[in-house]
């Protein structure tokens, strides 16, 4: 479909909450070494939200921080959209929590479950929805509460996860010269859905003794073989993008993957041929924050000032789905 109006993005924020877990905190916790995970992640630190702060918390958080930058009113906006595997519950959504929260006007709310690529699949709805004129303002943020879906128990995944929130407001490109997305480019192969996967709390498995004490209420991962798949999609998406816009590596200027690990970070980049100083990489003091490690990533890259206006951006992500996706921007 021909689109009417370009889009870009007014603002974003991010927030990380305070408590930290650390390589050295897991070590008391499970049997690990904060070397192995250095080495075999990259990751150092975990953010972990307090008690008292839910997905929507932490979604509000950076929600204020992205509408002050972009100088919109809650109430100006259209849509908002949060993708999160970890939402304050099942029924209703964490967007609709977010928009009571905000003050908001009545506007469409909802949730998007699409795992790590949640971000990318949001800003890609929320790219149509403006494009064909239906809406002005939308807010996509991408917030998780992992830890209370990590087995503190199973060193295999209990070292990855961290909480955080990123947001972005997205409005129409009024010179779409300057700054708008070009491209999104999003995949699913659900065929793949057992290699990272929550198993119980939803209608297939729903809660019961013997989930608990099996454990099947915590996430579930054949990591070898999503690190493979991680790869190849996300060079994959990557190089539809530049396709898609017949541009080479050489016209993007920063590169944003999903934070899983840094080794994946590297294989993309060698796949890529890209040089890894391209590569905007956070993992080290958050960890895997699923559908927010790519709006935190670019909103940090953005107000340290390595992320520059008029600069391009290709974003790329994998998650449980298997999900995945690339967009394409000038900033
Ligand atoms: O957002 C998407 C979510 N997930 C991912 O992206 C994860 C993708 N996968 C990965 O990042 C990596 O596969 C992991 C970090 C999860 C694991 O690293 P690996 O290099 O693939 O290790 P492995 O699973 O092949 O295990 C190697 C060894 C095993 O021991 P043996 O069988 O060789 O004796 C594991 O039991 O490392 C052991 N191991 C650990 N040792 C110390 C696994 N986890 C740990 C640990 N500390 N935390």
């Amino acid at each position: 479909m021909k689109s009417f109006y370009r889009v870009r993005i007014a603002g974003t924020g991010s927030y990380l909450p305070e408590k930290l877990l650390s390589n050295k905190d897991l070590e008391k916790m499970v049997e690990t070494s904060d070397e192995w995970i250095r080495e075999r992640t990259g990751i150092v630190n975990r953010h972990i939200a307090s008690d008292n702060e839910a997905t929507s918390d932490l979604a509000l958080k950076a929600s204020l921080k992205a509408l002050e930058e972009a100088q919109i009113s809650p109430k100006e906006l259209d849509l908002i959209l949060v993708a999160t595997v970890s939402p304050d519950q099942i029924m209703p959504s964490t967007a609709c929590e977010l928009q009571a929260k905000l003050d908001a006007r009545h506007c469409m709310a909802f949730d998007l479950s699409a795992a790590c690529s949640g971000f990318l699949y949001g800003l890609s709805i929320a790219n149509e929805f403006i494009a064909t004129g239906r809406y002005k303002n939308i807010l996509v943020v991408g917030a998780e509460v992992l830890h209370h879906f990590v087995d503190y128990t199973k060193r295999e995944t209990c070292i990855l996860f961290g909480d955080a929130a990123g947001a972005a407001v997205l409005t129409a490109a009024k010179d779409y010269e300057e700054s708008c997305i070009y491209s999104h480019h999003m995949a699913a192969n659900g065929t793949l859905a057992d290699l990272l996967i929550l198993p119980a709390g939803g209608s297939k498995m729903p809660c019961s003794e013997e989930v608990l004490k099996e454990r099947l209420n915590y996430v579930r991962m054949k990591g070898r073989e999503i690190f493979k798949h991680a790869v190849r999609t996300m060079t994959d998406r990557c190089q539809e993008a530049l396709d898609a816009n017949q541009m080479q590596l050489s016209d993007i200027d920063w590169i944003i993957p999903h934070q899983a690990n840094t080794r994946i970070i590297e294989a993309v980049a060698k796949s890529l041929k890209a040089p890894l100083e391209k590569f905007i990489i956070t993992i080290e003091d958050m960890g895997n924050t699923s559908a927010a490690t790519i709006p935190v990533s670019f909103d940090m890259a953005i107000r340290d000032g390595r992320i520059q206006r008029g600069q391009n951006i290709l974003m790329t992500a994998f998650g449980a789905g298997l999900t995945s996706g690339s967009v394409l921007m000038r900033y």
